[in-house]
C-alpha cells in the first residue's frame, strides 16, 4: 500500500479504525475472535495505523486490540486517546484532560494494550476547564519520557491547533472527514501550515456511504445501543433524503467497477497524502475491501460528480455531541 505523512509520521495511507468491534454499532463486541482477524488480516494487507480510545468500551477495545497485537507491536502505528474518561471517580464521558488525569489515563492504556509506549496519543475532545497549554505540556512530558511518541488531537479548531502546535509539535488533527462531511475542509491550509496530517474518521459515513442501509427497517434492526437509530442523518425525513447520496456515490462506483466504499475512500485519497482515512470495520470481508481501495483510480469527471454530491440533510451528531466539537 502507498504510505502518507501525518507530521514525520509515516504510514500507510489507508488505517484501520477498530472502534466498531466492541462499541458504538450493531453487533459491537459479539465476535472477538472475528474482529482480531480483521486486524490481522488488515496488517497483513499492509495498513499500519490501527485506531482505538480508552472510550471505546470503555476500556474493552484497548484489551482486543492488545491482544490482537501481541507478538506484532513493532507491525504498527498505534494510536489511541485519553480525555472522555475522568480517573477520580466522575467515570467514562466526562471531559478531562487535566495532567493529572492524562498522566493516570496513559498507564491504564499502556497496560491494556500491553505495550511500553503508545505511537500517537490523541486528546479525544477539549476540555473546557484545562487550557491546551497545560494539556500540551504534560503530553510533551510524557514524549520525553518515551511513553507516548507523537501527538494528536481530535475535532478542534484553529486557535486550538496553534496554541497547542505552540507548545509542542501537533502530528495530527483526527476529524470526521468524508464525502458527506467536508466541514473541515477551511483547517487544510492551516494544517498544511504547520505540518499537520488529518486522520478522516467516519469516512465512509457510518456506513451510509456505502449503501448497506437503504430503508427504515434497516435502521430499525439496529442494535439500541447503535448511536446511528439517534443519528440525525439516519433518522426521518432526512434518512429518507439522504439516500439520493448514497445512489449517487453507487453510480459513480459501477462506472469503476468498484464499491460504494472503495470509491468514497478513493476520493478521500485524492484530497491530499497527508490525509489517512480510517474506515472502521469488524470483518475480514471488509478490511480486504476497503484496503483495496489503495488501487482505485476516479476520473476528473467521476471526481467532478463526487465534488457536487447532494449535501446532506442533518448535522453529522447530536446537539449534545456537537456541543464537544469546536467549529
Ligand atoms: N476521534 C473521534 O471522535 C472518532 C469518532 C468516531 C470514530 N472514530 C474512529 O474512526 C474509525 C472509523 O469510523 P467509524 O467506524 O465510526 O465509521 P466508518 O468507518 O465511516 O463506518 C463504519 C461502519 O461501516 C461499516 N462498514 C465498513 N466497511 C464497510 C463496507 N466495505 N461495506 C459496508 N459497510 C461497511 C461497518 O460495519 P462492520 O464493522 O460490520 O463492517 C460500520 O458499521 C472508528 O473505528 C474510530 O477508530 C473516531
Amino acid at each position: 500500500m502507498r504510505t502518507a505523512k501525518l507530521g514525520e509520521l509515516e504510514v500507510a495511507r489507508i488505517g484501520l479504525g477498530a472502534m466498531g468491534m466492541s462499541h458504538g454499532y450493531t453487533g459491537a463486541g459479539s465476535d472477538d475472535a472475528e474482529s482480531i482477524r480483521t486486524i490481522h488480516r488488515a496488517l497483513e494487507l499492509g495498513v499500519t495505523l490501527i485506531d482505538t480510545a480508552e472510550i471505546y468500551g470503555p476500556y474493552v477495545n484497548e484489551e482486543l486490540v492488545g491482544k490482537a497485537l501481541k507478538g506484532r507491536r513493532d507491525q504498527v502505528v498505534l494510536a489511541t486517546k485519553f480525555g472522555l474518561v475522568a480517573h477520580d471517580g466522575r467515570g467514562p464521558w466526562t471531559l478531562d484532560s487535566s495532567p493529572g488525569n492524562i498522566r493516570t489515563a496513559v498507564e491504564g492504556s499502556l497496560t491494556r494494550l500491553g505495550t511500553d509506549h503508545i505511537d500517537l496519543y490523541y486528546q479525544h475532545r477539549i476540555d473546557p476547564n484545562t487550557p491546551i497549554e497545560d494539556t500540551m505540556g504534560a503530553l510533551a512530558s510524557l514524549v520525553k519520557d518515551g511513553k507516548i511518541r507523537y501527538i494528536g488531537l481530535s475535532e478542534v479548531w484553529i486557535d486550538t491547533i496553534r496554541r497547542a502546535h505552540a507548545v509542542h509539535p501537533v502530528t495530527a488533527l483526527q476529524s470526521e472527514y468524508s464525502l458527506w462531511t467536508r466541514d473541515q475542509e477551511p483547517l487544510l491550509p492551516v494544517l498544511r501550515e504547520l505540518g499537520i496530517g488529518l486522520v478522516a474518521y467516519s469516512p465512509l459515513g457510518h456506513g451510509f456511504l456505502t449503501g448497506a442501509l437503504r430503508t427504515p427497517a434497516d435502521i430499525e434492526a439496529l442494535d439500541d445501543s447503535d448511536f446511528r437509530k439517534n443519528n440525525p442523518r439516519f433518522t426521518g425525513e432526512n434518512f429518507q433524503r439522504n439516500l439520493r447520496l448514497a445512489d449517487e456515490v453507487q453510480a459513480v462506483a459501477d462506472q469503476v467497477d468498484a464499491t460504494p466504499a472503495q470509491v468514497a475512500l478513493a476520493w478521500l485519497l485524492t484530497r491530499g497524502d497527508d490525509i489517512v482515512p480510517i474506515p472502521g470495520t469488524k470483518r475480514v470481508s471488509r478490511v480486504q475491501e476497503n484496503t483495496a481501495a489503495d488501487t482505485v483510480e476516479l476520473t476528473s469527471d467521476q471526481l467532478a460528480a463526487l465534488d457536487a454530491l447532494t449535501p446532506a440533510e442533518g448535522d453529522h451528531h447530536t446537539d449534545e455531541q456537537m456541543a464537544m466539537i469546536e467549529r
